[in-house]
């Protein structure tokens, strides 16, 4: 159920673990050479890989007619943020308002607590990166805007340190925030609660929620985060095929 190094849960079965470990295996080998290989990544894609791809160009497309920023708590290796740097260059390249924004400790886990229950066996810590991990995506990020038009206008924003404290901080140093996306994927109670505290004013019609563990009972503290804020009864939330664990709120 864990990840061997960093304590991330993974719920693949045993079959299904080795056939991803014989993939990265010929990912790290591979034949292809240097100038072919990001063009050809797809290769060693999964369908549940893909998927999560898929939902995020979906939520995009539903973001393009709203004026806002995009903000992730929870972002880890960073791959969404990266996917979704990439979106923005494919349908709105001279956006320079659509800011894209994340939050981590960038050294896992902080404030896990009793609304956390045990099933996910995890601590403080969990879900860790490698040191001075966010230099590393912040060049990454960084390439992703070369790659595209007004890239001396730098359009992405990591803040690390633990959101009970940086969310808030950041939304008070920028009330001029108009949140278009907000993707929540701490996992845990108390950053996820303090993010929707924080995320709530500057929240308009047609403002996007995705949350990655709703009615999840490995991570319950999320459901729990948003029904003390928000309440689930004025909620739509909504789903999309692709994606089991996936869920969003637009809000009306
Ligand atoms: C499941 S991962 C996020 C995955 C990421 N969204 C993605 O798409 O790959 C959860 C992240 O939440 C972060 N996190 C947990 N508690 C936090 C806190 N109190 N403050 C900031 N980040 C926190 C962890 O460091 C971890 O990187």
């Amino acid at each position: 159920m864990k990840t061997e190094k960093f304590d991330a849960i993974v719920l693949s079965s045993l079959s299904e673990k080795e056939g991803f470990r014989t993939l990265t295996g010929m990912l790290k080998e591979t034949p292809l050479p240097d100038d072919e290989l990001l063009a050809n990544l797809g290769l060693y894609l999964t369908s549940k890989n893909l998927s999560r791809l898929l939902f995020f160009y979906e939520i995009y497309k539903k973001i393009v007619h709203t004026h806002g920023i995009i903000v992730e708590f929870g972002v880890r290796w960073g791959q969404t943020l990266s996917v979704l740097s990439a979106l923005r260059g494919i349908f709105e390249p001279f956006n320079r308002h659509r800011k894209i924004v994340g939050f981590d400790t960038f050294e896992g886990f902080k404030g896990m607590g009793k609304e956390d229950g045990e099933a996910c066996r995890c601590r403080d810590g969990s879900f860790n990166v490698t040191p001075a991990y966010e230099d590393y995506l912040s060049s990454i990020l960084t390439i992703q805007e070369a790659l595209n038009p007004i890239s001396h206008l730098k359009k992405y924003e990591l803040v690390k340190g633990d959101a009970v404290e940086t969310v808030p901080s950041y939304f008070k140093s920028h009330p001029e925030t108009i949140i278009s996306l907000a993707v929540f994927d701490f996992d845990i109670y108390k950053p996820t609660r303090a993010a929707l505290e924080s995320v709530k004013p500057h929240l308009c019609k047609g403002s996007i929620l995705v949350f990655d563990e709703l009615c999840d009972d490995v991570f319950p503290g999320e459901t729990v985060a948003l029904k003390e804020t928000f309440g689930l009864n004025n909620l739509r939330i909504q789903r999309m095929p692709m994606t089991a664990r996936i869920s969003y709120v637009e809000v009306e």
